[in-house]
């Protein structure tokens, strides 16, 4: 961007006249393969789910009044996929922007065979505000969200307080938003910023951490961090108001 730009953009910005969209993501083109392809193309009908629609009823969308769980970001998908074949009993939407991750998680669910599992393709922010009914999820997931390691990025990440009070809003009361890092950074950040949030319940005994709970499937990157000594961070937050 031109310096002139760049200075007109953020006189704009000050003036109020331009708010600039912070996003979490950056949108990588990368690689269909011919079977991420060929899952979308199969199953998009039947698992996919589109923003342009609207508001979902859930009910009608699962079939049953099962409690309904949403992750945000779910990257290739593997342990989504997982959790929903583990849990027929509760319905899973899976949220990401990354095509062939899209791609990924819908061949493995297609080949486990689950059929309590519907995916987007988009922004989870824009998802949740237009999409989500208030007061309709029993729980939402945010694994290992992009770090933004760099200072000045930290704005891009996807916990902010702003996030918070939307992600309780579509919580039922009781219901969890439960986040993991590998980052300690990003760890004490999302405890900063949830220890504040209004309405919420730290899970922690100690008001802080949790211990991974066995329904969060251990993935291959995790194993590997912990062989190398690295720690990873789960942080579990009810919904009491
Ligand atoms: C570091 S990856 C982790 C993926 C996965 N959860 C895991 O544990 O392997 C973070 C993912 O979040 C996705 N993402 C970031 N912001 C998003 C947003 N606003 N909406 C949907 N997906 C998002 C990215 O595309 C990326 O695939």
């Amino acid at each position: 961007m031109s310096e002139q730009l760049k200075n007109s953009l953020e006189q704009a910005e000050q003036d109020g006249k331009f708010i600039r969209t912070i996003r979490s993501f950056v949108k990588r083109e990368g690689r269909l393969t011919k079977g991420q392809a060929s899952a979308i193309d199969q199953n998009w009908a039947t698992m996919g789910l589109e923003h342009k629609n609207g508001l979902l009823d859930l009910s009608q969308v699962f079939g049953n009044d099962n409690d309904v769980i949403l992750e945000i970001g779910f990257g290739m998908g593997k342990s989504l996929v997982e959790m929903a074949a583990k849990s027929p009993d509760k319905n899973f939407i899976g949220i990401e922007v990354h095509r062939p991750g899209v791609g990924a998680c819908l061949a493995d669910a297609a080949e486990a065979g689950v059929t309590n599992l519907r995916v987007f393709e988009h922004d989870a922010i824009e998802v949740l505000a237009d999409c989500i009914a208030d007061e309709a999820l029993a729980g939402l997931q945010l694994f290992f969200p992009d770090p933004w390691h760099k200072k000045r990025h930290h704005k891009r990440r996807i916990v902010q307080t702003a996030f918070a009070e939307s992600l309780r809003k579509k919580l039922k009361i009781g219901g969890v938003f439960h986040m993991a890092t590998d980052w300690e950074n990003y760890a004490e950040h999302m405890l900063e910023v949830m220890q504040v949030a209004p309405g919420y319940k730290n899970l922690s005994q100690s008001n802080d951490y949790m211990p991974r709970p066995d329904f969060r499937p251990l993935t291959k990157f995790e194993q590997r961090g912990h062989r190398l000594g690295h720690g990873v961070w789960d942080l579990m937050f009810e919904r009491n108001a």
